[in-house]
């Protein structure tokens, strides 16, 4: 049931303080400074002997997978490699004994991750999961995993799947890094901003009126680049996807710095680049890759914070469009800035007349390799 929504994605978007809420229930655990879940299946020994995690997925979860190497070798400080789980069912890459492979998926149905899965457990690896169907064979097949909880999804373009999985890989790299590196103070810190976290998403959400805007700007494009750094970059491809998959436009996202090493060819009048530049260590660094663009006359959108008046007034007189965002530490900057990247394939394919919740030639679950 959409309710007052006209899409289940535009009703699966605006669910996700809720969902991130669901998420987190009960996970968040203040005596401990840390995190806890029910059904990893593993004692903290094996999980802290782990010198290698494997992220595996595809399509939407493959990008989770990429904001999960981020927190993982941020907070817990074990080396990290995601690979997509079509590539890495058919690769024979050397592993350790101590590797843990993680498998991410909405679905726990996807055919290319059940036989990633499937390979690392057959080479007598640790494996987990992190799915969002209760019971699906990815879920039951692996050693242990943690539910998204996340209800259901029924539009094809995953958006708040997308964003439970980054919130327990959140919670899961606190977790981990209890266990190693990470002090009391430091995890405490860490819950406490994610347990506000089902506020700050309602607030983002009404960046939509900015994003309407952009929207009616920028809807006959033909293609669209999507530019981030550090955490931001998986979400700048999280964000092209969702554009390709809805709307039809060609899209890519870069990292916003390897522009000049080729993409910034492609830049033209009719060829808008979102930059994802929010407050933090690299804004003058995103800011300098925007005015390259900028000077080339690609017309430039930015997704930043508010607050900040001198930086916002420096940003305007750079950019075309402005869509503002709440400020959150870094490590939750890719949900906050995820939603006004939703909402604008949403909003730009409803423009383009598409089928949202089920583009052409796409399926929920892929269950063909
Ligand atoms: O169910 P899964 O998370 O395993 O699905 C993986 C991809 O097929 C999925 O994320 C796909 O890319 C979505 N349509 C993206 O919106």
């Amino acid at each position: 049931d959409r309710g007052e929504f006209a899409h289940h994605m535009l009703k699966e978007i605006f669910e996700q303080p809720d969902s991130l809420e669901n998420a987190m229930r009960g996970r968040l655990v203040e005596a401990d400074a840390s995190t806890h879940f029910g059904g990893l299946n593993l004692d903290p020994q094996k999980l802290r002997q782990a010198e290698r995690i494997i992220l595996t997925g595809c399509g939407t979860s493959y990008h989770a997978a990429l904001v999960g190497e981020y927190l993982f070798e941020e907070f817990a400080r074990i080396p990290v490699e995601v690979e997509y789980a079509s590539e890495f069912r058919y690769r024979n890459p050397p592993i350790d004994r101590n590797t843990i492979v993680i498998a991410i998926t909405q679905s726990g149905e996807t055919a290319d991750t059940l036989a990633a899965l499937r390979e690392s457990k057959r080479k007598g690896h640790t494996t987990l999961a992190l799915c969002n169907v209760v019971g699906s064979t990815i879920a039951r097949e692996a050693d242990g995993g943690v539910y998204l909880h996340a209800g259901p999804e029924i539009g094809v373009a995953s958006t708040k799947a997308f964003t439970s999985q980054v919130t327990v890989l959140a919670m899961l790299a606190i977790y981990f890094g209890r266990l190693r590196h990470l002090s009391a103070l430091q995890g405490m810190q860490m819950i406490e901003r994610m347990r506000q976290l089902p506020e700050i998403i309602r607030e983002t959400l009404t960046c939509y009126d900015d994003v309407r805007r952009v929207a009616q700007r920028i809807h006959t494009a033909r293609s669209v680049l999507y530019l981030g750094r550090n955490y931001l970059y998986p979400v700048a491809l999280e964000g092209a996807l969702k554009l390709k998959e809805i709307s039809y436009i060609h899209a890519e996202g870069y990292p916003a710095a390897e522009m000049k090493h080729g993409p910034i060819a492609l830049v033209d009048a009719d060829t808008p680049s979102i930059f994802l530049i929010p407050r933090g260590g690299l804004f003058e660094k995103v800011m300098s890759n925007l005015e390259e663009v900028k000077a080339r006359g690609g017309p430039v959108i930015a997704i930043t914070n508010d607050g900040d008046e001198s930086q916002l007034a420096h940003l305007r007189a750079k950019c075309d469009e402005l869509i503002l965002v709440p400020e959150v530490p870094e490590f939750l900057q890719p949900l906050i800035c995820s939603i006004p990247l939703q909402l604008l394939a949403y909003e730009i394919a409803v423009l383009r007349g598409c089928d949202v919740d089920k583009p052409r030639n796409l399926a929920k679950s892929v269950t063909v390799e």
